[in-house]
């Protein structure tokens, strides 16, 4: 049967958020509402068939939950009564008076349990790899995850102002981001890779370039085999008109979005950064990529 978390279907009212200050956390640039839990999330109790998704925020997280939960519990009644968001709690999320991720994440009977991070690695509670849960990671590339972040933290009401464009490019090349900076975000949880065999490292390129494939891939490492028939309705299922489409997959049913200003499904391409960046910007921000990433072994796509 369909679980519905109480705690997120009070009424709330949106009102109530104001736009955070960003601080430095630990290093990493973070807001009250994913550290105001902190030490209930330090002490989060995972369990062995718990499978993480870890993203740097836009990466594709919605996308590659859709899939998992799909694959997993495919039930109709659960596809058209649960938003995305409350199948897949976002573990560090807390609203005051509303509700968080933790306690979604705790009160989720069903196992496997999918959880959702957009943690650096290094942030992950450690019951995770002492239950050795597996965990997949989203990456990509950075000229057009930093566009939809920026469309994202225009309509969030919990995300920082994000300000002209122009001074966004250079916030993002600071790292001065909700969750840090994307450089070592990719590349942290890349050599957490190396260490940890149950790590399984995708690409938002590869997922546009070819679903079934990389849904092929997460299902050998998940240790599924769907039938044909499934593997076809999940393929189809999360093709972005269907989720653009669908209220239980675009957010419209959360409170701290406003769909007057972008939506959630907003464009879902690879290549979108080429009708934001000027020449210009795009030659500077190329010149610092090369920069931060000479000793990093990791190859994005900016175009497919
Ligand atoms: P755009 O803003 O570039 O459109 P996250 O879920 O991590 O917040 O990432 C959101 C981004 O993934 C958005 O990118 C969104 O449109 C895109 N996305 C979500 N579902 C998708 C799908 N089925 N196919 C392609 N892109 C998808």
């Amino acid at each position: 049967t369909a679980e519905k978390p109480a705690a997120f279907r009070m009424s709330f009212d949106p009102d109530k958020l104001s736009r955070p200050e960003m601080f430095d956390f630990h290093g990493v640039c973070m807001t009250h509402f994913f550290t105001d839990n902190w030490e209930n999330i330090q002490n989060f109790q995972a369990r062995p068939d718990d499978i993480l998704i870890a993203t740097y925020p836009k990466a594709g997280t919605t996308w590659v939950s859709y899939i998992l939960d799909l694959l997993y519990f495919g039930q109709i009644e659960r596809q058209t009564s649960i938003p995305i968001f409350e199948r897949v709690p976002f573990l560090e999320l807390i609203v005051p008076s509303f509700g968080s991720g933790k306690d979604l994440a705790d009160n989720l009977l069903t196992s496997p349990r999918l959880i959702k991070t957009h943690f650096p690695f290094q942030f992950v509670p450690k019951s995770f790899w002492e239950q050795n849960c597996r965990v997949i990671y989203v990456a990509r590339n950075a000229k057009d995850n930093m566009v939809s972040y920026f469309h994202f933290d225009r309509m969030n009401r919990i995300q920082p102002e994000p300000g002209e464009w122009s001074s966004y490019i250079h916030r993002f090349m600071e790292g001065k981001m909700v969750f840090g900076s994307w450089y070592d975000h990719v590349n942290g949880w890349w050599k957490k890779k190396q260490t940890y065999s149950k790590l399984h490292y995708m690409f938002y390129e590869d997922l546009i370039e070819d679903t079934g494939r990389e849904i092929d891939k997460l299902c050998s490492f998940l240790g599924l085999s769907p039938s044909v028939e499934e593997k076809k309705r999940v393929t189809s299922g999360v093709q972005f008109d269907n989720m653009k489409k669908d209220d239980m997959a675009n957010y419209s049913t959360n409170f701290v979005m406003d769909f007057k200003i972008s939506p959630f499904m907003r464009k879902g391409k690879v290549g979108d950064w080429k009708n934001h960046f000027t020449v210009a910007q795009s030659e500077q921000f190329d010149e610092d990529y090369k920069k931060k990433m000479k000793n990093s072994t990791l190859q994005f796509r900016t175009e497919i």
